[in-house]
């Protein structure tokens, strides 16, 4: 019976990619294509948990009863998204610990995006609007990816994110029938949140380093600027209907690409961000530090009670 060589087990790998088949977790992979799947996997469940807090700070300041428990919904989502990702990619064979252990100690990367402020309640509107329309944009991708728990997650998730979009977007319109103040708040929101959305898509492709084999490898389906531009093609009219303006003095719509030829990112300022001196970061990895170390004694118990659990189980 020939053993087939590394090469040859490549090979059919690839083969099986380009035919479009799953990858599930107990199928033979290129260590290289799992250790970018726990990668990009594990900092999207970061993304989702740490997402929280900037609008869980807005729980006991929403405006009216309604809009506080269709935030709380929206902020109890979004830890759920985390859990479920982590748990795709615990298939992966890594352990939570070593992914929150990661997270915490700075060595992984959680979205940009949620190491900005939210100073005023037009920006929980801009957050579901516009980072919320990003990650749908993305992760529709995502769902049509080789990788079957990942695949799988993104389906269920992107049904919950439009919830999250529609919510964020009728803050916004509501404000902007409001009172000129109103539509300030909402005109200042569109403004701070805009282009670091637009940065959610990661660096364009010339200087994206793991999308070449990520898009080999069917994970990504679509380059960063593909993405980048599908959100802002769906998003003008969006803002143009409420009657929000882009801050982008270089927006214009081309009739012949059919699409809007848009500014230049300020890379310096995503990179910066990610870098780790982004407005909030440092508070976002205090708030998390702190939450785990204060979820210690549930960690405890659980462990505890398993371990009880499994003794009964043995001795019965
Ligand atoms: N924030 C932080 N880091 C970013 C980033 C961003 N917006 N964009 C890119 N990066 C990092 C990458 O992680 C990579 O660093 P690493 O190699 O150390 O991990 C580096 O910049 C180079 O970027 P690449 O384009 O080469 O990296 P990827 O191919 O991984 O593409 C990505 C980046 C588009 C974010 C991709 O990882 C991806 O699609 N991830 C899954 C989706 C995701 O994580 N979304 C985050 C938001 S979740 C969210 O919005 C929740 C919603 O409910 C609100």
């Amino acid at each position: 019976m020939h053993t087939p060589t590394e090469q040859e087990r490549e090979t059919e790998f690839q083969a099986r990619i380009d035919r479009g088949e799953m990858i599930e977790p107990k199928d033979w992979m290129p260590e290289r294509y799992r250790k970018q799947l726990i990668r990009m996997m594990s900092q999207h469940a970061h993304s989702e948990v740490v997402g929280m807090l900037p609008e869980g700070n807005w729980i006991t300041r929403a405006p009216s009863l309604r809009r506080k428990a269709v935030l709380l919904a929206k902020v109890q989502d979004e830890g759920g998204h985390g859990l479920y990702i982590y748990c795709g990619t615990e298939t992966l064979d890594v352990s939570r610990e070593q992914m929150i252990d990661d997270l915490l100690s700075g060595k992984a990367k959680y979205s940009s995006i949620f190491n900005y402020p939210t100073q005023t309640w037009a920006d929980i509107g801009a957050i579901g609007w516009l980072v919320d329309g990003a990650a749908i944009v993305n992760q529709t991708a995502l769902a049509k990816c080789s990788y079957g728990p990942y695949s799988r997650a993104m389906v269920r998730i992107c049904k919950e994110e439009n919830f999250h979009h529609k919510q964020g977007y009728e803050i916004l319109a509501t404000l902007m029938k409001g009172t000129p103040e109103q539509r300030a708040m909402a005109q200042d929101s569109m403004n701070r949140w805009w282009w670091p959305s637009l940065m959610m898509f990661g660096p364009s492709d010339k200087d994206s380093p793991n999308s070449g084999e990520l898009m080999r490898w069917k994970v990504k389906r679509h380059s960063n600027d593909d993405l980048r531009q599908r959100f802002i093609d769906r998003t003008v009219p969006q803002a143009e209907n409420i009657g929000l303006k882009v801050p982008d003095a270089d927006l214009k719509f081309n009739p012949e690409t059919k699409h809007y030829n848009h500014g230049e990112i300020d890379w310096a300022e995503f990179y910066n961000v990610i870098k780790g001196n982004g407005i909030c970061n440092r508070e976002r990895l205090k708030a998390r530090r702190e939450a785990h170390q204060q979820g210690a004694w549930v960690r405890e118990a659980a462990e505890a009670f398993a371990a009880k659990h499994k003794e009964n189980m043995i001795a019965a």
